[in-house]
């Protein structure tokens, strides 16, 4: 093993090895000696393809028949392609050498031990080998037909050998490998100069399926119109096709297949039909050469309107250059870029060696994969520098470039629409496409991080301008929650033109209310916002703005970003009074009840105590009014001790306890539970019972607002006795009104956040809870921001508007922003729970009774001391007969 690596080593290893072996030589050094030979044997056995320095580079040449028109061709150029490639290595690489087999059959299984295949073959064949190549993982070199997809970059290089003039069908498959244009449909227009077969190729690259690519075309559709004799009748023809043209069919992506005065002729009738949008795409192929004098590219720039898509792939081929394009020539440009790359890779390998240990390096060498790679990067290195730097012998046949027009946010960024194109990309038939950016800029990017203006003023919650400690302005609110997620998803940024508006004023000199939202805010917005609108100063108003039909014709809303509910709020519901409350726990008719079977049963008991057998006289029981009092006390658990003797009155007796002890257990649960849980008066929470309540309390919304309108379009008839009945409110009035409903002689009426906000605030301030809020919604006002009449970019504002709406983020900031549950419920719903003290006010009516007793007694008093006195007198004024 020794010796065979000793063979292949440059002068510097051996150098070393024999170094080593000179110092020492001791039988420690022969188990070392012995030890490294296991090692790189069982190293081998997980890295086992060699290293480039202890084996020479191998390659399998395959090349088919069938890719050859006749067979002395094919003979000719199997014959010569060893020492053709063998002559190419030895002038290449000096220090080692490649083996090369050639295979004469496409039927190989595997190239296991090959570290590179070169194949000329046809498209189908070609990508046969590929698969068993990178099974193998080895290094494929392809040459073969055009209209081949090229080997993906990572796996090898694939040249098709391009005829000129043929090369668009392999520029589609090229930009398809490349992944550069997705599209899910495609119309392609061409006018009818063009060969019937190159039409019909590209339309096959575009529409076929690659290898290991998904697929995703739906749709394709053609169209070809008649160049005509003069500019006004192809004028004519291409008008005629766009304006019957389809859209929400057939989709909005285009390839234009064109010479260069009718790309213009295109391009003016499209911009006339509005059909270039910021969600079409248009991809014009220039088939002409526009090097020298004939046309220059950058006069498109005038026909670039704000907010397209446009792309350009041109032909830029110098025709003066000399042009190789056959096999022989392509061979050779693959095998001096491989010798570079396997020099390169050979030398950093020996630095490696030179630098580590023997066991280390046959650990960290390179194993057959990221050899692999290497070689790859470093042959792609050589083909790229051939073709830019020295001009390449075989590439410089065919040069094509791509060009995107740069036109979003350009009006507002200057002031002008003055869009311009990039360069942004080139094809050459050895590379394939190389773009340097994407072709549609746009579509990928957005605005791409450009800074856009943009219109607000402060009016919160929508939009909130705060300054920051460092006196900066500081934007936020739900309107800047939706604006910054626009701008991550649209790539802009924005610089705020604001407005100064009364609120603003009102606000800054009140600056406790700052957070205080009184009235709904969003029917009006400042003249100066909707002239920057409309002057197209700013791209759109981020302003919460209730959709109306002012400035019509100027102005387009968005989509509503977000809806308001109305609602009203009323006062909330007193204790009832308490002051009767221990005549609570039985209704009124059980009080007339109980009173009136006391009333009965005294003179019941008296009856039946009277004409018993044998009555006799019992103290308390001797006269009906007695037996009221004997029976009252009894329901009050004072019995008398007296008892009738008989069991007659003894029984009715004994069932009056018994109704006594059920009638005061009773009394007692009760009250305990009116004491515990106060008694609410009941709120008015819906539409009817606000109109039910309307001789108790007035109602009222803001002037102005949009409820006025909707009540009166209307059709139930509860809606128009609101309207009819309601106060309209003046802005000054607010402090007002809220006492007024405070003290609950009126309902507001106004979007339920508004109100909540409002029940918020005022619980901020006065730490208590004094309103309720209706259950009842009635209205959404749609709420949406404006951007100008013509501008290109509503319809995708809007759709990505509406990809938040369905991702659920509005609702989060809104939730966020603004209240959905006002504390007041739920101090309201705690009340209860918390234990309660028996007061005085609980007590009031008892006290209040046992006055009136005491009162009453007292009255009585008098009154019976005045009817003895009376009786007294009376018995003196008579004239006593004298007894004796
Ligand atoms: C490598 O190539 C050289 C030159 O062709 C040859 O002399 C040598 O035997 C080859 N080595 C191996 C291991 O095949
Ligand atoms: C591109 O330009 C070259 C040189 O003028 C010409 O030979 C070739 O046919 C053109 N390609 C196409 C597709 O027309
Ligand atoms: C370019 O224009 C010049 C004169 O303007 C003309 O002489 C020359 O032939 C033109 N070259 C080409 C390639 O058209
Ligand atoms: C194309 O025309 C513009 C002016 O319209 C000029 O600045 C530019 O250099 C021209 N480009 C070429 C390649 O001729
Ligand atoms: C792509 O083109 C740029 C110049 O336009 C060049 O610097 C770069 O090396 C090329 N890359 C490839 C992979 O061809
Ligand atoms: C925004 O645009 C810049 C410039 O084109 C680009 O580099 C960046 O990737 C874009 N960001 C997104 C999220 O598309
Ligand atoms: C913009 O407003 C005009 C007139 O109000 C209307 O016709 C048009 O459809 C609106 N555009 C969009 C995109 O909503
Ligand atoms: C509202 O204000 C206007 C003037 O500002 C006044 O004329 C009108 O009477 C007020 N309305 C009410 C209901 O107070
Ligand atoms: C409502 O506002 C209008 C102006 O928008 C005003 O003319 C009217 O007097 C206001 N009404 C009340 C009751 O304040």
């Amino acid at each position: 093993m020794n010796s065979y690596i000793i063979e292949q080593c440059p002068p510097l290893y051996i150098d070393r090895l024999v170094r080593r072996s000179s110092i020492r030589f001791s039988p420690i050094d022969m188990v070392s000696v012995i030890f490294l030979a296991w090692i790189l044997n069982s190293v081998d056995a997980f890295n086992d393809f060699p290293s480039l320095i202890s084996a020479n580079a191998s390659m399998a040449v395959v090349i088919e028949k069938s890719f050859f028109d006749n067979k002395a061709d094919y003979r000719d150029v199997v014959r010569n392609i060893y020492n053709f490639i063998a002559n190419i290595t030895r002038e290449e690489i000096h220090m080692a050498d490649i083996d090369i087999h050639v295979f004469r059959d496409t039927k190989i299984d595997n190239f296991r031990d090959y570290t590179v295949l070169l194949s000329v073959a046809t498209c189908h064949q070609t990508w046969s080998l590929h698969n068993i190549a990178r099974k193998d993982e080895i290094v494929h070199l392809a040459i073969t037909e055009q209209d081949c997809p090229r080997l993906p970059d990572s796996e090898g290089v694939s040249v098709p050998l391009i005829s000129p003039g043929k090369e668009l069908s392999q520029i589609f498959f090229d930009i398809r490998m490349a992944d550069a244009l997705l599209w899910n449909n495609v119309n392609i227009l061409h006018d009818d100069t063009f060969d019937r077969d190159v039409v019909d190729r590209v339309i096959k690259a575009i529409s076929i399926s690659l290898p290991n690519k998904r697929f995703n075309l739906v749709s394709r559709s053609l169209f070809a119109f008649t160049h005509g004799d003069s500019k006004r009748k192809r004028r004519y023809y291409i008008k005629e096709i766009l304006q019957n043209f389809h859209v929400d069919r057939l989709g909005k992506c285009f390839v234009v297949i064109v010479t260069i005065d009718a790309a213009t002729d295109i391009m003016e009738a499209a911009k006339m039909l509005n059909m270039v949008q910021p969600d079409s795409q248009w991809l014009y192929i220039i088939t002409e050469t526009v090097i020298g004098n004939s046309t220059n590219i950058t006069t498109f720039i005038d026909l670039l309107s704000e907010g397209s898509n446009v792309a350009f792939i041109y032909n830029a081929t110098d025709s003066n250059t000399y042009c190789n394009n056959n096999l022989m020539c392509h061979i050779q440009e693959l095998i001096v870029a491989l010798a570079t790359a396997l020099k390169l890779s050979l030398m950093t390998e020996i630095e490696l060696y030179n630098d580590v240990s023997d066991e280390e390096f046959e650990i960290v060498r390179l194993n057959k994969r990221e050899r692999h790679r290497e070689i790859l990067k470093h042959i792609k290195i050589k083909l790229v520098q051939d073709t830019f730097v020295t001009g390449g012998t075989c590439g410089r046949c065919l040069f094509w470039r791509f060009a995107s027009a740069i036109t979003w946010g350009n009006f507002f960024a200057r002031g002008k629409n003055n869009a311009y194109l990039i360069d942004s990309g080139s094809w050459f038939p050895t590379l394939g496409v190389n773009l340097t950016d994407v072709i549609f800029p746009h579509i990928a990017h957005g605005f791409r991080g450009i800074n856009l203006p943009i219109a607000t003023y402060h009016n919160p919650p929508w939009q909130i301008i705060s300054l920051t400690n460092s006196g900066e302005k500081k934007y936020s609110g739900l309107v800047f929650d939706v604006v910054k997620y626009l701008g991550k998803k649209m790539n802009f940024t924005y610089s705020v033109l604001s407005s100064e508006s009364n609120r603003t004023i009102k606000f800054t000199r009140n600056k406790t209310k700052i957070d205080m939202v009184l009235t709904s805010t969003t029917r009006e917005m400042p003249p100066a916002i909707i002239d920057m609108v409309i002057g197209k100063r700013v791209l759109l108003a981020v302003c919460a703005y209730t959709v109306n039909n002012c400035g019509k014709n100027k102005i387009n809303f968005t989509i509503p970003i977000f809806m308001q509910t109305y609602s009203f709020l009323t006062a909330k519901p007193g204790q009832l009074s308490r002051a009767l409350l221990f005549t609570a726990p039985f209704a009124k008719e059980t009080w007339a009840c109980l009173a009136a079977s006391i009333i009965i049963m005294g003179p019941t008991l008296y009856l039946i105590h009277k004409y018993s057998p044998c009555s006799t006289k019992i103290s308390g029981l001797n006269s009906s009014w007695q037996c009221i009092w004997y029976v009252y006390g009894a329901l009050l658990q004072q019995g008398n001790m007296y008892l009738p003797h008989f069991d007659s009155a003894r029984w009715l007796i004994a069932i009056w306890w018994l109704v006594v002890m059920v009638l005061v257990a009773t009394y007692s649960g009760s009250l305990v539970a009116f004491l515990t849980f106060p008694n609410m008066d009941t709120a008015i929470l819906t539409l009817d019972a606000l109109l039910a309540n309307k001789n108790r309390l007035t109602w009222g919304f803001p002037n102005n607002s949009y409820l006025e309108e909707y009540l009166k379009n209307a059709e139930e008839e509860k809606y128009h006795i609101l309207l009819k009945q309601a106060i309209i409110h003046n802005a000054t009035q607010e402090m007002e009104i809220i006492e007024k409903v405070k003290a609950g002689k009126h309902a507001l009426i106004d979007w339920k956040s508004t109100l909540r906000f409002l029940m918020r605030s005022d619980m901020l301030t006065t730490g208590g809870c004094y309103f309720s809020l209706s259950t009842d919604e009635f209205m959404d006002e749609p709420i949406a921001m404006i951007i100008a009449q013509d501008s290109p970019y509503i319809n995708i504002i809007n759709a990505e508007l509406h990809r938040m709406h369905e991702s659920g983020l509005m609702n989060k900031w809104v939730t966020e922003q603004i209240p959905t549950k006002d504390k007041c419920s739920d101090i309201f719903a705690n009340q209860g729970v918390n234990e309660r003290k028996v007061n005085v006010a609980d007590m009031q009516g008892i006290f209040f009774v046992l006055f009136m007793g005491v009162t009453g007694s007292i009255f009585l008093l008098c009154c019976e001391f005045y009817w003895h006195k009376r009786q007294v007198a009376k018995r003196r004024k008579l004239i006593q007969p004298f007894l004796s």
